[in-house]
C-alpha cells in the first residue's frame, strides 16, 4: 500500500454546530481542509473512542456538488487509517435517515455523513461532514468537542495513492488493505419501512384511487420515494416530483416549508380545490425533515406529531404502544395531551435531535418530534422524512379520512394548540443579543402582569438535565406563560450562517370545536403584540414584519 503522510494546517475556525461542520464549498475545496477534519474525526474514532484496528465505517452524502470529490478522499483517507471496511452508498448516496439505519443495522463502529441538509448546494452553495456514531446517531458532545480539539493542533494527515472508486457499480473492491463495499443505498432503509408500516393496506389506498404527490426538491429522497412510493406501493409514475437528485438541487432551496416547496404548494392549494391530489409531501436536501399537506390543508409539524402518536397503533412497528414521547421545548404542547391519554411519560428537551438520542437509547421514547419539520422515532437515532410520509399513508388508509378530516377530530378530541414561528433573519448579532437579554430583565416583575385578557403565569430561561446522563443544557430560550395555556417563547437560531436569526414561538389553546378553525395568524394576534412589546421589535430591529411565517 503506498501511503503518505501530508502535511497540513491546524484549523483556526470557530467550532462547527451541532450539526457538523458547514461551510461554503470553496471553504472545503481548499487544500487540506476537508482532509483535516477528516483526519481528526479519524484521530478521535481511534483514540478517543477507542474503535479496534479493522473497524468498519458507513459513508455517505446527500448527492450535493463536491459529495463525489469528498467521498473518494474519505475512502483514500480511510484506507490509510486502519479501517477494515467501508459501506459506502452507491453513487456515494446515502440519506441521512438510511446513514443511520445502515449504521445500526451493520454494527458498524459509525459513519460520515455529507450534507449541509436543507441549505442551498452546487459551486457557491454549503458543502457539510458530520460523523455518527455506533447508535447511528449524531456523535455526543464529548466526541465533537475532541474532533475539534484535534483539527485545531494536527499537521499531518494520512491518505493512500490509489485510483478512484467506481462508485457506482455494486460490490466490493479492495482500497490498500481495505474493502471497499458499494451498497444499494436504497434497500436496507425500505426493507425497515416495509418492516415498521402496513404496505398493503397503503398500496389498496393507493389502488383505490387516493392520489399523492412527493416533492424530492431534486435532492437525496428521490430515489428513495421512487423506489417505494411508486415501484413498491404501486403510485403511479410522476407521484415524485423533482426526483432526480442534483448536484445544486436544480437552483432551489431544498427545505420542505410552505415557502420553498412551492412547487408543491402550488399543487396542493390549486384553484380546482377537487383537482389537488389528496395528500402531499415533501422532504429536505438529506432527507430527515418532512412536510405533510392535504388538499389546501397545512398540517403543523407539531400536530403531525400528536397526530402520528394518537394513531401509532395503527402501524405495525408501533401496534405495542409507545415508550414516551419526546419534543423540543419550542415544539407545540400537542403531544403532551396526547400522551397524557395514552398515559405514557412526554419529555420536553432543547431544540436539536441529539437530545433524543439518549432517551431513544434508555427505551424511554417511541416517538420525538420538533416544530422545523422533523419527525422519527427510535426505528433510527436520526428524524426521518419519507418515515413520516409513510406514517401518515399508513393512518390514511386504515382511517380512510382525508387529512383535514383527521387533523379536525383530533383537534376536536384533544383541543387545538394554535401554533406559529416568526423568523427574523440576518439580523445584526448585537441586536439580536440586545433585544433577548431586554425581554428576560423584565423577568423579574412579569409573573402576575396582564396584557388585556392574557395573564402571565410564569417567565423562564429554559433549562434541561437529561435524564440519562445527568448534563445540564441552560441558555435554551425564554419561555412566558399565560394563565390560559398559551405561550410565546424567544430563541436565537443555533444554525443560521449570516448574523442572527430570531425565533419567536407562539402558542394557544382552544379547546372548543366550533372555535377551533380559525386562521393561526390571527388567533395569535394578540400574543404577537405582546411579544413586540416586550422586545421593543420595531424599535430594535426595525422590522415591522417576520422573514418567515411557519
Ligand atoms: C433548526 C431548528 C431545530 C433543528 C435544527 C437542525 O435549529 O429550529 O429544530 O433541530 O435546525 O435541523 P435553529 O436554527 O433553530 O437553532
Ligand atoms: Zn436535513
Amino acid at each position: 500500500m503506498n501511503m503518505s503522510i501530508v502535511a497540513t494546517t491546524p484549523f483556526n475556525d470557530q467550532k462547527p454546530g451541532t450539526s457538523g461542520l458547514r461551510k461554503r464549498v470553496a471553504v472545503f475545496q481548499a487544500a487540506s481542509y476537508l482532509e483535516n477534519f477528516v483526519q481528526a474525526i479519524f484521530d478521535t474514532i481511534f483514540d478517543t473512542a477507542a474503535a479496534p484496528a479493522g473497524s468498519t465505517l458507513v459513508l455517505g452524502g446527500d448527492g450535493r456538488y463536491f459529495n463525489r470529490e469528498a467521498i473518494q478522499v474519505i475512502l483514500k483517507m480511510a484506507a490509510a487509517n486502519g479501517f477494515g471496511k467501508v459501506l459506502v452508498g452507491q453513487g456515494g448516496i446515502l440519506s441521512t435517515p438510511a446513514a443511520s439505519c445502515v449504521i445500526r443495522k451493520y454494527r458498524s463502529f459509525g459513519g460520515i455523513i455529507l450534507s449541509a441538509s436543507h441549505n442551498p448546494g452546487g459551486p457557491d452553495g454549503d458543502f457539510g461532514i458530520k460523523y455518527n456514531t455506533g447508535n447511528g446517531g449524531p456523535a455526543p458532545e464529548k466526541i465533537t468537542d475532541a474532533i475539534f480539539a484535534r483539527t485545531r493542533v494536527l499537521t499531518s494527515y494520512r491518505i493512500i495513492e490509489a485510483p478512484d472508486v467506481a462508485l457506482d457499480q455494486l460490490g466490493s473492491c479492495t482500497l490498500g488493505d481495505m474493502t471497499v463495499e458499494v451498497i444499494d443505498p436504497v434497500a436496507d432503509y425500505a426493507e425497515l419501512m416495509e418492516s415498521l408500516f402496513d404496505f398493503a393496506a397503503i398500496r389498496a389506498l393507493i389502488g383505490s384511487g387516493f392520489r399523492l404527490c412527493f416533492d424530492a426538491m431534486h435532492a437525496v429522497t428521490g430515489p428513495y420515494a421512487s423506489e417505494i412510493l411508486e415501484r413498491r406501493l404501486g403510485a403511479p409514475a410522476g407521484t415524485v416530483i423533482n426526483g432526480v437528485p442534483l448536484p445544486d438541487f436544480g437552483g432551489g432551496h431544498p427545505d420542505p416549508n410552505l415557502t420553498y416547496a412551492g412547487q408543491l404548494v402550488a399543487i396542493m392549494y390549486g384553484p380546482d380545490r377537487n383537482a389537488a391530489p389528496d395528500f402531499g409531501a415533501a422532504s429536505d436536501g438529506d432527507g430527515d425533515r418532512n412536510m405533510i399537506l392535504g388538499r389546501h390543508f397545512f398540517v403543523t409539524p407539531s400536530d403531525s406529531l400528536a397526530v402520528i402518536a394518537a394513531n401509532a397503533e395503527l402501524a405495525p412497528g408501533y401496534a405495542a404502544g409507545l415508550a414516551g414521547i419526546a419534543r423540543s421545548m419550542p415544539t407545540s404542547a400537542a403531544a403532551d395531551r396526547v400522551a397524557e391519554k395514552l398515559g405514557v411519560p412526554c419529555y420536553e428537551t432543547p431544540t436539536g435531535w441529539k437530545f433524543f438520542g439518549n432517551l431513544m437509547d434508555a427505551g424511554k421514547v417511541t416517538l420525538c418530534g420538533e416544530e422545523s419539520f422533523g419527525t422519527g422515532s427510535s426505528h433510527v437515532r436520526e428524524k426521518d422524512g419519507l418515515w413520516a410520509v409513510l406514517f401518515w399513508l399508513n393512518i390514511l388508509a386504515k382511517r380512510q379520512l382525508s387529512v383535514e378530516d383527521i387533523v379536525h377530530r383530533h383537534w376536536a378530541e384533544f383541543g387545538r394548540n394554535i401554533y406559529s414561528r416568526h423568523d427574523y433573519e440576518a439580523l445584526p448579532s448585537d441586536v439580536a443579543t440586545g433585544l433577548m437579554a431586554r425581554v428576560q430583565e423584565q423577568f423579574v416583575d412579569l409573573p402576575g402582569r396582564c396584557f388585556g385578557n392574557y395573564r402571565v403565569k410564569f417567565c423562564d430561561d429554559f433549562s434541561y438535565t437529561d435524564p440519562i446522563d445527568g448534563s445540564l443544557s441552560a441558555g435554551q430560550g425564554l419561555r412566558i406563560g399565560f394563565e390560559d395555556g398559551s405561550r410565546i417563547v424567544f430563541r436565537l437560531s443555533g444554525t443560521g450562517t449570516e448574523g442572527a436569526t430570531l425565533r419567536i414561538y407562539l402558542e394557544a389553546f382552544e379547546a372548543d370545536p366550533a372555535k377551533q378553525r380559525i386562521d393561526a395568524q390571527q388567533a395569535l394576534a394578540g400574543l404577537i403584540d405582546i411579544a413586540h412589546e416586550l422586545s421593543q421589535l420595531n424599535q430594535r430591529t426595525g422590522r415591522t414584519r417576520p422573514t418567515v411565517i411557519t
